[in-house]
């Protein structure tokens, strides 16, 4: 049996990619903050900025593939702490890559939508020229160029995130400094009966967190590498994602106001166009879920 080794098994997508990967791999995998507890996984507790320990324990583990689902990914907080937001997103990628290279091991890594500009008037391809315009996106194509440095390795992109991870892990703090996702934030408010005013202008492809996991493994099995989206065909706009989800829910949508990225009044500059194009990825046979197939997939996790 291949062995994997997991970095960031607390997170949203590092969770869902444990729960994939354990019958199908040896699995390791590590935590900073959040400790999961998984049955049938070694898990180590590491900052992935600490080079020596990380160097030790992939030494001592010697996994085939690595999966780096760690990400310092609070874009508001990456803006104002840019050493801390490279230390994390391109230091310990740096340090993860030459490891994985000295001992002949795939390393898989998740990027994002935000190396990209959002001037494009379609969704993104693979081979479109990235231009982040915040630190967070700067940082992540960084790490991005130290993984594909070498031939073996896989990048997968994703746009917004979402998905429902269990109150053992949702209430717990979290390095990343993003606690809860945008799906579960609105869920909660919804259900509070409180207003919440949503950005209409910026649009992306949703994807939830258990397809994209899916779809990494996917890529790992089918011995890919390179970069690849990993996204469902649709291009919506924040303010219809949610009113689909609340409808779905049965949760009330009038609570839903649509307004504009400015009057939220982000402190940083965000795309207003995040879409990706997955062709490449659905040519390999993958098949996305659909909204209703993954809205009904957080509402079996929401009763659990
Ligand atoms: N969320 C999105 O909308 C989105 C969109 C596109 C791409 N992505 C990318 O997808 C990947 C996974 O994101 P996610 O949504 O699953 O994020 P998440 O739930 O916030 O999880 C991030 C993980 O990073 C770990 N981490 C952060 N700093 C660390 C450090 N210094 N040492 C060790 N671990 C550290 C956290 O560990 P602890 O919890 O144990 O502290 C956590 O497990 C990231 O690469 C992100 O850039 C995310």
């Amino acid at each position: 049996m291949e062995k994997i080794f997991i970095c960031g098994i607390g997170g949203l997508v590092g969770s869902k990619l444990v729960e994939l990967c354990k019958d199908k791999f040896e699995t390791f995998g590590s935590f900073n903050l959040r400790d999961p507890n998984f049955n049938n996984v070694k898990s180590f507790q590491l900052d992935i900025t600490n080079h020596e320990k990380l160097q030790h324990i992939i030494k001592e583990t010697r996994p085939d593939i690595i999966i780096n689902a760690t990400a310092l990914n609070n874009v508001d907080y990456c803006e104002e702490h840019e050493n801390e937001a490279n230390e994390v997103n391109v230091k310990a990628v740096s340090i993860l890559s030459e490891i994985s290279n000295l001992l002949n091991i795939k390393l898989v890594h998740l990027s994002t939508d935000s190396v990209f500009d959002g001037t494009k008037k379609e969704a993104y391809h693979e081979l479109d020229h990235p231009n982040p315009i915040n630190n967070y996106g700067r940082s992540k194509l960084l790490g991005e160029n130290e993984v594909l440095e070498f031939k073996n390795n896989l990048v997968v992109r994703a746009s917004v995130l979402y998905g429902w991870l269990p109150k053992s892990l949702s209430s717990q703090k979290t390095s990343s400094l993003k606690q809860i996702n945008f799906a579960q934030w609105l869920i909660s408010k919804l259900k509070l009966k409180e207003k919440v005013n949503i950005t209409s202008e910026e649009f992306s492809s949703p994807i939830i967190a258990d397809d994209f996991a899916k779809s990494i493994l996917h890529l790992i099995l089918n011995k890919k590498s390179g970069i690849f989206h990993s996204a469902p065909s649709l291009c919506i706009n924040r303010y219809d994602f949610s009113i689909k989800l609340a409808n779905y829910l049965n949760l009330d949508s009038s609570l839903i106001i649509p307004t504009t990225t400015e009057k939220l009044g982000r402190g940083v500059t965000t795309a207003n166009n995040k879409c990706l194009n997955s062709t490449k990825l659905i040519n390999t046979n993958y098949k996305f879920l659909t909204l209703d197939e993954s809205f009904a997939l957080i509402k079996q996790q929401m009763l659990i």
